[in-house]
């Protein structure tokens, strides 16, 4: 209570009352710069195919990736993460480390149209295995091995940086792989480019809709021998201090709206490092299907949700949101 006894002293109403006192008071702060937007390239010619389960995003050939690239700088988004869907899967997934690859092919082409434009590439082979899964099978486990994918996922991220990719993005989950990936960068010349790991990626059904986009769903089986289980959160921890030790420069947490706890404690026990998150094809989706049927404000809603994602404690955000919401912020700005 106040002097006088009628009002309390201490009033959080006073900092609300308008959107000036609002703004200057505001802790967390989305920016266009804080988006990496994905896009999906595919092999052919003159292909701009939509994806069903993800409105607004397109499977693109590589002629056609200029058009796309030149309304994503237009909005003062500053950088990409890309996923290829080569002409030909097989158990190697030889694709991903071919120099005339199908992400190989679009680095530079995207280089040409938008030289400032951060290239991310990520790294894993369910795109390019004909069976799906993110590494070789082993002949008799019938599950991914382990360490004879480390040497392709190294081939495959060498041959990236050679296509001109600016970060290079594990998201296998395969343990060493951080180690297997830097060690080969150094080898091949490539010491500045950067890992961002996928440090703790969960076995999450949100990325339903992605494996339709990239169309790599496992043949048989599932994931759930690599990636986290959903009910972890101190193991997150664990596969930081891994992966920080193996060399990693950026840390993910993957997905991310439903795994703010996660962002929250990994940026608390790492604040150094920066934190991406990952907010997922099937986060995207609700909010998409959501907004469609009319039973959500989808500016409000997702704005809402990103800076959430920012405030729980994360540095960027790969979204599929990165064009609507960078057209928003220049749509209050002015
Ligand atoms: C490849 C990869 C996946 C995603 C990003 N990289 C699929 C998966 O792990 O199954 C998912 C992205 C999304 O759902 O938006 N390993
Ligand atoms: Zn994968």
């Amino acid at each position: 209570m106040s002097q006088n006894g009628r009002f309390p002293n201490t009033r959080l109403r006073r900092l609300r009352q308008n959107a000036h006192v609002r703004a200057l008071v505001r802790e967390t702060h989305l920016h266009a710069g804080q988006f990496v937007l994905p896009l999906f390239i595919r092999h052919g010619q003159g292909v701009k195919q939509p994806i069903a389960s993800m409105p607004g995003h397109f499977q693109w050939s590589v002629d056609r990736l200029e058009e796309e690239i030149q309304s994503i700088t237009e909005l003062g988004i500053r950088s990409v993460i890309l996923f290829g869907i080569p002409a030909q899967k097989d158990p190697l997934g030889q694709d991903a480390y071919a120099d005339d690859g199908i992400i190989q092919s679009a680095i530079p082409v995207i280089k040409k149209a938008a030289p400032q434009l951060l290239v991310l590439s990520d790294i894993c082979f369910c795109e390019y295995t004909d069976h799906g899964h993110c590494g070789v099978i082993h002949p008799h486990h019938h599950d991914v091995d382990n360490d004879k994918t480390l040497a392709l996922l190294a081939k495959q991220a060498v041959s990236h940086a050679r296509a001109g990719a600016d970060v290079i993005a594990p998201s296998g989950s395969m343990d060493g792989m951080v180690q297997a990936i830097r060690h080969a960068l150094d080898e091949a010349g490539f010491q500045a480019i950067p890992v961002l790991s996928y440090a703790v990626k969960y076995a999450s059904a949100m990325y339903g809709p992605f494996r339709q986009a990239a169309e790599g769903a496992p043949q048989f089986g599932d994931r759930q021998t690599y990636q986290m289980d959903v009910a972890n959160a101190n193991e997150a921890i664990r596969e930081c201090a891994l992966d920080i030790a193996e060399g990693a420069d950026m840390l993910m947490v993957k997905p991310a709206h439903t795994y703010l706890d996660v962002i929250c404690r990994v940026k608390q026990t790492y604040p150094a490092l920066p934190l991406a998150a990952y907010h997922t094809s099937g986060e995207f989706a609700m909010m998409k299907a959501a907004a469609e049927k009319g039973w959500m404000d989808e500016r409000k809603g997702v704005m809402e949700v990103l800076t959430a994602i920012r405030r729980a404690g994360a540095d960027f955000i790969i979204t599929y949101y990165a064009k609507e919401a960078a057209a928003w912020l220049k749509a209050s700005s002015m």
